[in-house]
């Protein structure tokens, strides 16, 4: 098989990994990863949502299947141009990817199908309906774009404004923008990420995963891509097995109303979840995989991916087999990151510490010059270790964060049994509260 991937981060790394054990890989990416670079057998550099470009290149190159990953590319309709060529794709064309890219879309879907799982939310398209939405859900809020914002535009009560006239001025920047916006009720819980293999008509799950979106230990500080991210190839340690089986049926009948509405949806659907009091809510959908999260579930992939996305795209998708261990990935970010990152520092990688130590690395934002490594404004590495035990992946992970040098740091809390044990007293504390 001769597969193209498009997407060049940490999370396009491992599937080109993957899929590079049984198919040839040829990438189309915006900046060079040098890994991807090594791995693939041909690769192009260009503005990857630009789909004349990608279609100039990827024509003649006797392409079996294509794999579309990020969602900017997803938004303009990337899947939907490469069909166009004859090239069957495992990623979900522009009609149904809209539900990652248009929130209003997700939730109307959600409304009128009667999914469970779903916040009360406000569609705002004027400052009066924002206030009254803000005293009903009494100054408990989440004020959210309607589209795709690369993780930056949801902003929080609490968290991101103290009170109704920040929240208010945020509210007028939207409406000035799109026009339109959405409230939603503030979600008290524990985040987690379902990622499901769908062909339209069923879907595949993954283990669950925890990412942490906040940059800094005990999950303070600004949002970031996500500073890494644990699983234990089974149940979070905070979960019970009806919230994940609920969890199934949200995304299940997700894609059933998809089909209905609109079209099959072929490739990976993220269900982005905040596990409440009540059970498992939803608080976005993405229509691709999430970087960490990738990492720790592609890790574990037994099956073929090759096998997968051929039966994604043929509507015949196989069973996944992933083996039950744990997995704690941490990002190597640049000093100074997320708000004043120190962008082209010279890093150095010790390959041979890693692999004594036993611990995967998947290079994410850096670039080469003359035989250096760089860094960028954004995540530059992210190792993986993985293990029966979760301390013990975690361990293993932290041991190895000085093979790599340079002005970088990570956060050194995520997996550790520390922050999981609060993690389950915080889901213990809400659900107590509901008695
Ligand atoms: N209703 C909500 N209640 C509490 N927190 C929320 C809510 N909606 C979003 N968040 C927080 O904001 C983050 C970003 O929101 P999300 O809807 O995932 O937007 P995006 O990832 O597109 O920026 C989430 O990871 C979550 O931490
Ligand atoms: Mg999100």
């Amino acid at each position: 098989m001769r597969i193209l991937i498009i997407g060049n981060g940490a999370r396009e790394h491992i599937i080109t990994e993957r899929l590079s054990e049984d198919s040839s890989v040829l990438s189309i990416m915006s900046k060079k990863n040098p890994a991807i670079a090594k791995i693939s057998e041909d690769y192009y550099i260009c503005d990857i949502t630009n789909t004349s470009e990608v279609k100039a290149w990827a024509s003649g190159k006797n392409i079996d299947l294509a794999f579309v990953s990020p969602d900017p590319v997803l938004a303009v309709g990337m899947s939907d141009a490469l069909e166009e060529l004859g090239i069957p794709v495992a990623s979900p064309s522009k009609d149904v990817a809209d539900i990652e890219c248009n929130k209003e879309f997700a939730r109307s879907l959600m409304q009128d199908h009667l999914i469970p799982g779903l916040a009360e939310y406000r569609l705002i398209t004027n400052e009066k309906e924002a206030l009254s939405a803000i005293k009903e859900f009494n100054n408990s809020v989440a004020i959210k774009p309607i589209g795709l914002t690369g993780g930056k535009g949801v902003k929080i009560s609490g968290d991101h404004f103290t009170n109704v006239n920040e929240g208010m001025s945020y509210v007028k920047e939207l409406l000035l923008k799109d026009k339109k916006l959405l409230i939603e009720e503030k979600l008290k819980g524990e985040e987690f990420t379902l990622q499901a293999f769908s062909d339209g008509n069923s879907l595949v799950f993954m283990p669950p995963v925890q990412d942490h979106k906040r940059a800094f230990e005990n999950d303070e500080g600004e949002n970031t891509g996500g500073m890494g991210s644990y699983s234990t190839g089974k149940i979070l340690p905070f979960m019970n097995e009806s919230d994940l089986e609920k969890a199934k049926i949200i995304m299940k009948k997700t894609i059933d109303a998809l089909k209905k509405e609109r079209s099959p949806f072929k490739g990976v659907l993220y269900g982005q979840f905040m596990l409440t009091k009540d059970g498992p809510k939803i608080i976005e959908y993405n229509a691709r995989f999430g970087d960490p999260e990738a990492m720790n579930v592609l890790s574990l992939l037994q099956t073929s991916l090759t096998d997968i996305f051929l039966g994604i795209s043929e509507g015949k998708l196989p069973n996944a087999v992933f083996s039950s261990n744990s997995t704690v990935v941490k990002y190597l970010v640049p000093n100074g990151y997320p708000s004043k990152p120190i962008k082209d520092s010279p890093v150095s990688i010790n390959l041979p510490c890693l692999s004594s130590k036993g611990t995967n690395m998947y290079y994410a934002s850096v670039y080469e010059k003359d035989n250096q490594i760089f860094t960028t404004s954004s995540r530059a590495f992210a190792l993986i270790s993985s293990s029966k035990l979760l301390k013990d992946a975690e361990i293993k992970v932290e041991n190895s964060m000085n093979c790599i040098s340079g002005p970088l740091w990570h956060r050194k809390d995520i997996g550790t049994e520390n922050l999981i044990d609060k993690r389950i007293k915080h889901m213990d504390k809400l659900r107590g509260e509901k008695k």
